[in-house]
């Protein structure tokens, strides 16, 4: 350790005020420093993995990669909706991307070596997503992890590099915050434990 660990009520604060930022809530036209997307992507690459697998996979759009983005997910929606294409959904496929400074695809890229559960793969996926959660917030970025889109669509995930048994897992959503989210609210963590002790 190269420094003084953080306080524990600090942390503690940190990880219970973390909210979901939604894109209604972001500052319209505030960028985010790219400096700082990598060290939320650094943080993220922090995170526990089971032998060593480092199994997330991100790809950042910015900029005009947010309009490749939007393009590519509107055509494919419609491409694979068919019968159920619903204009509204298109429209947001169109304009959410749009409405932010940055949008991280999530994926999870499946170890051909390592031989562990693929709910293994994903777990620590998701523990680099928590990383990334955290960051942002002690930073006052706001963002969430989305699995709309095209997360479930046929099609989609080569887009973001990823093949075979790869998954995508969804997108971090990133702006500056103009309207925070209200307190977050959670059952008692007794009700959700067992305590053995005898
Ligand atoms: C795996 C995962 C997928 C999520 N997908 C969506 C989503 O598609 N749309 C959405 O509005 N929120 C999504 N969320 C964010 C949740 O809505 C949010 O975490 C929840 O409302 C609790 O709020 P909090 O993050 O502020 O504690 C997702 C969260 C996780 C962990």
């Amino acid at each position: 350790m190269d420094q003084q660990p953080i306080a524990p009520e600090q942390f503690n604060h940190l990880v219970k005020s973390r909210r979901s930022v939604f894109l209604k809530q972001f500052m319209k036209g505030e960028q985010v420093p790219d400096k700082i997307i990598w060290q939320l992507l650094e943080n993220a690459n922090w995170a526990p993995t089971h032998k060593h697998t480092a199994p997330w996979r991100f790809c950042v759009f910015t900029g005009e990669g947010l309009k490749k983005l939007a393009s590519f997910q509107a055509a494919l929606y419609k491409k694979n909706a068919g019968q159920h294409f619903k204009p509204d959904k298109y429209e947001k496929m169109q304009n959410n991307p749009l409405q932010c400074s940055h949008v991280i695809s999530i994926g999870m890229k499946r170890s051909s070596e390592a031989n562990i559960p693929e709910m293994e793969e994903i777990a620590a996926v998701a523990c680099a997503v928590e990383n990334i959660y955290l960051t942002a917030a002690v930073y006052g970025i706001g963002g969430y992890w989305t699995t709309g889109g095209i997360t479930y669509e046929t099609g989609a995930k080569e887009f973001f590099g990823l093949s075979g048994e790869d998954k995508l897992l969804g997108f971090f959503y990133l702006g500056y915050i103009g309207t925070p989210s209200i307190a977050g609210k959670r059952e008692p963590i007794a009700n959700k434990t067992t305590w053995v002790d005898g």
